[in-house]
């Protein structure tokens, strides 16, 4: 008996295909709401803390007092990089771009874990922990690195965003300063199935490994349509230079079809609720640190925009206003998106732990548009 199998959909770039299900955040991209584990990311970003969301993310629950402390010092007891790992950094050329360092950096922590392909969800679970807590201090001493800077390790004593902003700038950072990072780090610890999420979950459906998987999606991550749009958006806001000059730019831009960075999402055709939080925080900065003329040349770009194309559903999405938010902490352009994949390894481990539990190769079709039953033509006949 032969199984006939069901017709395929064709659905290109996948965009209304549910490819898997999964418990850690729902997205309504009508109402613009998204939700942690049932919890709106307002009330996370206003409350939370990184380390906490991260729990939240991968038990399903926000943790005790006592679970929170036991994570915590999980996470910080795995802050130190495997000793050979600090020479792979000084052995970067210093002129290497951020997320190809941080690509490759990522990649080789595996060849120093020796549970790396223990499938296991414990196992599992650690690799996750080593990977969140390592990767800041792949990504502060690479900056170190190529300005010729001494490596500072990570401070198992500080939460991630502190340790990170204190080995980046060799000294610790304000309150302030530590928790803007911190927000930011809640803001873009997960968002369904995104592209860079969907790369990650492809490679551990093979039953490939979290190292790999994590890689996948760190290189996924990094164009510009995706995690790459918030350094993008500051070579924007840098080539605009003044507020009078935004209209003639924005309009040009859309004349000649082409995209303005920091606007449209996939899913969402309201208002991200992630660009609604960074916003207030955004000016909040700017205006704390001087840097107000990029926040009102952000807000102008925003106004006309919304005249030209928010009827079509083109808003603001969470990398436009985290671009002037990072830039007024203080943050190195290019490191915008390595500090996304800081917190994005949040959201890929846990999607990666929940493929796991209930794997299924992830293996889609392509309409095949070229021709049939052609002869073979010997190459001395071509
Ligand atoms: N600027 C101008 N026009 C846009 C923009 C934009 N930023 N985004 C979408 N459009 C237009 C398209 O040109 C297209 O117009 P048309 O129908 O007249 O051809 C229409 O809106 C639909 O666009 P699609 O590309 O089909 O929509 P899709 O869902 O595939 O795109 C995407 C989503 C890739 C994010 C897109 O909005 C974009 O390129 N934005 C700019 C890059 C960006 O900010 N990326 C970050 C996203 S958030 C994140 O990944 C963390």
């Amino acid at each position: 008996m032969t199984t006939v199998a069901p017709k395929p959909v064709f659905d290109k770039g996948l965009a209304n295909t549910i490819a898997s299900e999964s418990a850690m955040s729902w997205i309504d991209g009508q109402a613009g709401v998204l939700e942690y584990v049932g919890i709106d990311i307002d009330s996370l970003a206003r409350n939370s803390t990184f380390e906490e969301t991260v729990f939240l993310l991968w038990r399903g629950k926000l943790p005790t007092a006592t679970e929170l402390d036991a994570f915590t010092t999980t996470i910080q007891g795995q802050y130190e990089l495997p000793e050979p790992m600090w020479d792979l950094i000084g052995s970067i050329p210093v002129d290497a771009g951020p997320m190809h360092a941080t690509r490759t950096l990522v990649s080789a922590l595996a060849l120093h874990d020796p549970e790396a392909d223990d499938p296991s969800p414990e196992a599992s679970e650690r690799k996750g922990i080593r990977l969140l807590a390592r990767t800041p201090a792949l990504i502060a001493n690479f900056d170190r690195h190529r300005n010729g800077r001494e490596f500072v390790k990570p401070d198992p004593s500080q939460n991630m965003a502190t340790s990170f902003l204190t080995m980046l700038n060799g000294k610790p950072p304000t309150d302030t300063m530590a928790r803007a990072l911190d927000v930011c780090l809640i803001l873009h610890a997960d968002h369904g199935f995104n592209a860079s999420t969907f790369a990650g979950l492809v490679t551990i459906s093979t039953l490939s490994d979290m190292y790999s998987a994590v890689t996948s999606a760190i290189g996924t991550l990094k164009g510009p349509l995706h995690g790459g749009a918030n350094e993008a958006v500051i070579h924007m806001l840098d080539k605009i230079g003044a507020i009078d000059k935004v209209e003639k730019y924005i309009r040009d831009k859309l004349d000649r079809k082409e995209r303005v960075m920091g606007f449209g999402h996939r899913v969402y055709k309201a208002y991200d609720p992630r660009a609604t939080y960074l916003k207030t925080f955004a000016k909040q900065l700017a205006d704390d640190t001087g840097n107000q003329q990029l926040y009102e040349i952000s807000n102008r770009i925003e106004q006309v925009m919304h005249e030209a194309v928010a009827a079509k559903g083109i808003l603001p999405n969470v990398d436009f206003y985290s671009a002037t938010t990072y830039y007024s902490i203080g943050l190195a352009t290019d490191l915008f998106t390595p500090i996304f994949v800081m917190s994005r390894i949040a959201g890929w481990v846990g999607h990666c732990q929940e493929q796991l539990a209930d794997n299924k190769l992830i293996r889609p079709r392509c309409e095949y548009v070229g021709p049939h039953e052609m002869p073979y033509v010997p190459i001395g006949e071509r």
